[in-house]
């Protein structure tokens, strides 16, 4: 079967980002079974309806639409800040909303969404508020619940998680989010007969 096409959104716009660890580590779990993009959302403008038109809406906006668009299925690893999602990625999902009507490049995508802090909850207040919007939107978002308290070391050079329980964890998250996103996908278009 030809990899799942998974289009990974880090919602986070820092250089170091624990997050973008976080999803290299996820997507290497994913093995052969996943053909991954990290779409980048750092350089789309923030959001106005002035610019949100066909002659005005930035090339960013278009590439990132587009590559949203075209996925089997999304991962969304994320930060929390003040306890909801930083305004990069609320940025990105606005655009993502007003491609189309209802819900945009959202609507009827599978998702899976997950997030690491420092600190004790690991963006488990993040995560919610990230659910509700992507649901309101349409996706279709994995149930289960993956909140990683990040420790330094956690995730090495290699980008292996180190320890083995939260790996095997985030292994089973990944397990159950691609045999859902396969058997969720659109067929692929048949052979023409010769
Ligand atoms: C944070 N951080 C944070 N952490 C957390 O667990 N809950 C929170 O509500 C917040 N709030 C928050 C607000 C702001 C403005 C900043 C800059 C930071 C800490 C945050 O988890 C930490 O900086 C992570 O390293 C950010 O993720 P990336 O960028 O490393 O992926």
């Amino acid at each position: 079967m030809n990899p799942l096409k998974l289009a990974v959104i880090v919602g986070s716009n820092r250089r170091d980002s624990l997050n973008r660890k976080l999803a290299e580590a996820l997507v290497r779990l994913g093995g052969n079974r996943v053909a991954a993009h990290f779409v980048r959302i750092d350089d789309l403008a923030m959001y106005s309806i002035d610019i949100d038109s066909d002659q005005d809406r930035p090339e960013a906006v278009r590439r990132f639409n587009r590559e949203v668009s075209e996925a089997d299925a999304v991962l969304v690893v994320t930060p929390e800040f003040n306890r909801s999602i930083p305004a990069v990625l609320k940025n990105a999902i606005d655009w993502g909303s007003r491609a189309a009507p209802r819900g945009g490049v959202w609507r009827g995508k599978v998702a899976a969404i997950t997030g690491t802090s420092p600190g004790a909850i690991g963006t488990a207040v993040g995560q919610q508020h990230l659910r509700q919007i992507l649901g309101v939107l349409g996706s279709l978002v994995m149930g289960g619940e993956a909140y990683i308290s990040f420790k330094p070391g956690l995730i090495d050079e290699d980008g292996t998680i180190t320890d083995e329980s939260t790996r095997d964890f985030l292994q089973a998250y990944m397990d159950d989010f691609l045999a859902v996103a396969e058997k969720l996908r659109a067929p692929a278009p048949a052979a023409r007969a010769a």
